[in-house]
């Protein structure tokens, strides 16, 4: 079997499901070499992607969860920053509780009514079309608003900037050369804007919320903000997008199992939300990097070593799902790991299940007959995976 997990041709059709099967039976802790790198442990199995994930000990966020290092130039334009997703405990908890009590289930319950008056307002804007670009006008619009009501920022804004999200995502060397470090900087020109709009005219929003809070005593600085304001944006965008248009493929390619959770969709919506992230896995990798030398299901890792954990394949695994395979709407339980785990588990899941919710629900009851108006186009990226494009046909129901 070829394995390749770097090129985004293993990427471009959904996730390399083969590639997978065939690392967690015969190498499930497999050494991958890394073309411009120094080449990094590919781990598939879910119990190994459960233990690294939780184990901020032995396997670091530091200096960063991608599988590049990031070039010198462009470390050094951070200064001594770091998102925190790239931070570990106890520096990661600090920056982490600035924003936690914005993501517990009761802050995200509260914002449930707007969501769904969100999600109306998507569907309405295509629904006597026909047809649309599912991932542009429908599944790609609720996390724009979404980040944008949190950011108190114009809805509009929240396009805009999701729109750099997917830039970012995008694999180099299917952008235009720089096209990646220019979406960045065009991010942080932005959220400057917003740290002297909200400075200014402090608002109920988190924008305004984190530029009055302290971390050890101080307030953050311009460029933490700008790396909190960028994780948020990226984080928060071309996930939920991802889930919900790949979520979208899965049930016109299941008709047995659409059919079945439209008989019933109030009720059956949270399991088949569940499976849907389980058999999406939006996000495909974290990278965590050996702090010391350890052991990983009989292997040895060596200090230093790069250790990528495989979201979907972990989420395929046969030890801890019955058919994986299958896409079964009524699973349960359903231990799978699409939000991650441990510290960093991902600390937008109540929103993004609100979100996913809501739009489900408004498209499944008041959309019909869809059909692809051509096949989707998967985006050109290692890290989020994803349909691009989806050209629809539907009815009004
Ligand atoms: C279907 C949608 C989503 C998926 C699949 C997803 C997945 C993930 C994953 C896999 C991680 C890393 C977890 C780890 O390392 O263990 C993460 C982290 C994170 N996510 Fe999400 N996410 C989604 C939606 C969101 C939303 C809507 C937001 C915010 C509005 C958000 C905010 C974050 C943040 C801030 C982190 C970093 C947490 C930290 O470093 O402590 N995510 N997400």
């Amino acid at each position: 079997m070829k394995i390749d997990l770097l090129s985004p041709a293993s990427f471009a059709a959904g996730q390399p499901h083969d590639q997978y099967r065939w690392l967690r039976e015969h190498a499930p802790v497999r050494w991958h070499d890394e073309p411009n790198g120094r080449g990094f442990w590919a781990v598939t199995r879910h119990t190994d992607v459960w233990t690294v994930d939780r184990d901020f000990q032995n396997y670091s966020s530091e200096p960063t969860i991608m599988i590049s290092d990031p070039a010198a130039e462009q470390a050094a334009g951070f200064g001594p920053h770091k998102m925190m997703l790239m931070m570990d405990p106890p520096e990661h908890t600090a920056f982490r509780k600035l924003i936690r009590q914005e993501f517990t289930l009761p802050a995200a319950r509260l914002r449930e009514e707007r969501i769904q008056a969100l999600a109306k307002q998507i569907v309405d804007a295509v629904i006597e079309r026909g047809e649309c670009d599912f991932v542009d006008q429908v599944a790609g619009e609720m996390p724009s608003f979404v980040i944008a009501e949190l950011m108190g920022l114009p809805l509009s804004d929240g396009r805009e900037l999701y729109k750099l999200t997917e830039t970012i995502h995008t694999a180099p060397e299917a952008l235009p050369p720089g096209a990646g470090g220019q979406a960045v900087m065009k991010m942080f020109e932005y959220a400057s804007g917003v740290i002297a709009e909200k400075r200014a005219r402090p608002g109920d929003d988190l924008a305004s919320k984190l530029l009055a809070c302290e971390v050890d005593g101080r307030r953050l600085e311009d460029m933490e903000f700008l790396l909190f304001f960028l994780l948020l944006v990226d984080a928060g965008g071309d996930t939920t997008r991802n889930l919900l248009s790949g979520g979208l493929l899965a049930l016109m390619e299941n008709p047995e199992q659409f059919a079945w959770l439209m008989a019933d969709l109030d009720a059956r919506l949270p399991s088949a939300r569940e499976e849907l992230l389980r058999w999406t896995s939006p996000v495909i990798y974290m990278r965590r990097t050996a702090k010391h030398d350890v052991e990983l299901a009989g292997q040895q890792i060596r200090e230093g070593d790069k250790v990528v954990m495989y979201f979907g394949a972990a989420n395929r695994d046969p030890a801890a799902f019955e058919r994986p395979e299958v896409l079964d709407l009524s699973r349960d339980p359903n231990p799978h790991i699409a939000f991650g785990t441990g510290p960093h588990g991902c600390l937008g899941q109540h929103i993004a299940r609100i979100e996913i919710d809501a739009m489900l629900r408004e498209v499944l009851t008041r959309m019909t007959g869809f059909e692809l108006a051509a096949a989707p186009e998967w985006l050109a990226s290692n890290f989020i995976s994803g349909p691009k494009a989806m050209p629809l046909r539907f009815r009004a129901a």
